[in-house]
């Protein structure tokens, strides 16, 4: 069970049924889809992987990996996910992959949904390193995830350590007071 957590502005929670049409509407966009590892899903296929995550309790155990939906904090509005995804051989490390439905990009919601993620990664899980795969042409995401203190470490590969994680906060708490 996932404890909801939140900025002013946006939650990060669990998935539930009724997420469904709107998880759909960006799944199946080219856009959204463009730069990921996963093609534009049909209703169907949307369907089967909602109910894999609902299905599958996430554990902070090697090789276990769940989604997340991220919402705006006043209207409810489900506008993307996040991902967390344990490495096989390491616990103390995972992936994290970001999704906001087009709609919603250029408001700053990716960097603040990411940023929210990571307190609770660092703050309230055994999590040590926190990996991003980020394609080259992905510049909007290469930004994000480089103002947010990580470092490129191979030609997809991007990392954020948790000691570097701390020192950056310390700016960053300047633009998310
Ligand atoms: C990646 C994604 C989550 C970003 O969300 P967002 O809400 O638009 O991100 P933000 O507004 O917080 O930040 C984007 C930053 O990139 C900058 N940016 C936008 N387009 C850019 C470009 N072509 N080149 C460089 N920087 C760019 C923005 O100016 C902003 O920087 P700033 O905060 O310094 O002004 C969103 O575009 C998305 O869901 N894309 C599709 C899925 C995807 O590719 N996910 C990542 C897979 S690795």
């Amino acid at each position: 069970m996932f404890k909801p957590i939140e900025t002013s502005r946006l939650a990060i929670r669990e998935f539930k049924e009724t997420d469904l049409m709107t998880f759909y509407q960006y799944r199946k966009d080219e856009e959204v889809a463009k730069y990921q590892s996963w093609n534009p899903t049909n209703f169907l296929d949307t369907m089967k992987l909602l109910h894999a995550i609902i299905g599958t309790p996430f554990h902070f155990q090697k090789g276990r990996s769940t989604q997340l939906v991220v919402e705006l904090s006043k209207t409810k509005e489900h506008i993307g996910d996040v991902y967390i995804g344990i490495d096989e051989f390491d616990s103390n490390k995972c992936y994290i992959g970001y999704t906001l439905a087009r709609n919603y990009w250029g408001h700053g919601y990716g960097s603040e949904a990411v940023n929210l993620l990571l307190s609770y990664l660092f703050n309230q899980s055994e999590i040590k390193e926190v990996h991003a795969l980020i394609l080259p042409a992905n510049k909007r995401s290469i930004h994000l995830i480089k103002k947010l203190g990580f470092i490129s470490i191979s030609g997809i590969e991007y990392c954020l350590y948790k000691p570097h994680y701390y020192n950056n906060r310390n700016n960053m708490e300047k633009s998310y007071p």
